[in-house]
């Protein structure tokens, strides 16, 4: 084992209808986005160093035995380890990311999915896809506070997902593949700020806020709907509501609110935002004919970045 080098990957996400009311029990729906991912590498170090946790893109290293309790590579780690029962290694565990930052793609839960399926395999054991996607939803509470699982269960399983908090995660089919555009705002988003927000507003007013939690509900039920049958002009709509939704409970931007119209004033079947809000990205469902008009609106619109991506069903 020692001179083996393992690598692991994981994928980016998006969530289509039902961010924000997922936290409070309703359900919402997220696919991922497997050409965008985040890479695990771990490879023998010198002996006596112990675990070395490095990341590329930020030009970090860190000793385990020095990396702090909220330190999330070294949370993933440890967990593993623990999860395990095996003492540290000399090793070097390597990440590096293909997925924005702070944009509501689920960067960080693909970063510790990645890391924990490449230091378990390098210690010799293959850790089910319930047992990672465990493990990452603790790492994901040290930024997220009290995160609704999502985003660590649709990465983890790397498929579609219909997920209702404290549920067992349903998979379920693409009855025909779509085109979405994702565009980034280049306004950094926090997930937690963006929670805390919008759980002010319903201590506010909670029978409004649940009212419109349970609209939301009931739009990713539909949405899933449009999904299994294929049917995107359905699905566009439910994507519009869903962001007029989002904008009543204070997660939207002009920023996003631009995008969103160039998508819409171009072509798109629907637009909103996606993942957190109050900056990040958003998400366009466009036809195949669409997608380039689509795409020189959404950059002439401000977009600090434009990717595509199909959505179909994953082995
Ligand atoms: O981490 P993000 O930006 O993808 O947001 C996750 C989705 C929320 O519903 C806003 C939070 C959660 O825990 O589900």
């Amino acid at each position: 084992m020692e001179d083996m080098t393992i690598t692991h990957s994981a994928p980016g996400k998006i969530i289509l209808c039902g961010e924000h009311s997922v936290v409070y029990g309703r359900p919402a729906i997220a696919v991922p986005v497997s050409d965008l991912r985040a890479y695990a590498e771990v490879r023998p170090g010198s002996p006596g160093t112990g675990l070395i946790l490095r990341s590329q893109d930020l030009r970090q290293e860190i000793a385990l035995k020095n990396a702090p309790q909220e330190h999330t590579l070294g949370k993933a780690s440890r967990l593993v380890l623990q999860h395990l029962n095996t003492p540290e290694p000399d090793a070097i565990l390597t990440i590096r990311s293909e997925l924005p930052i702070a944009s509501g793609m689920g960067s960080g839960a693909a970063v510790a999915a990645a890391s924990i399926r490449a230091l378990s395999n390098y210690l010799g054991h293959e850790l089910p896809a319930d047992v990672v996607n465990a493990l990452t939803y603790e790492v994901e509470k040290i930024h997220h506070g009290n995160p609704s699982g999502i985003d660590n269960t649709v990465i983890a399983w790397e498929k579609p997902v219909y997920f209702i908090r404290e549920h067992l995660p349903q998979v379920f089919n693409i009855g025909a593949p779509f085109h979405i555009l994702i565009a980034n705002s280049g306004v950094a988003s926090s997930t937690k700020e963006a929670v805390t927000e919008v759980r002010r507003r319903l201590s506010l007013a909670p029978d409004y806020y649940n009212t419109v939690f349970n609209c939301i509900g009931n739009m990713a039920n539909a949405a899933r709907a449009a999904v299994e049958s294929g049917d995107v002009a359905t699905l566009g709509t439910l994507l519009n509501e869903n962001h007029q939704l989002l904008r009543t409970m204070g997660v939207s931007l002009p920023e996003l609110d631009r995008l969103i119209e160039a998508a819409r004033n171009n072509g798109a079947r629907g637009a909103k935002l996606t993942g957190s809000g109050q900056g990040g990205n958003i998400i366009a469902l466009v036809d195949a004919e669409q997608l380039e008009i689509v795409e020189d609106a959404l950059w002439a619109a401000g977009a600090a970045h434009v990717w595509h991506t199909v959505v179909r069903n994953y082995e």
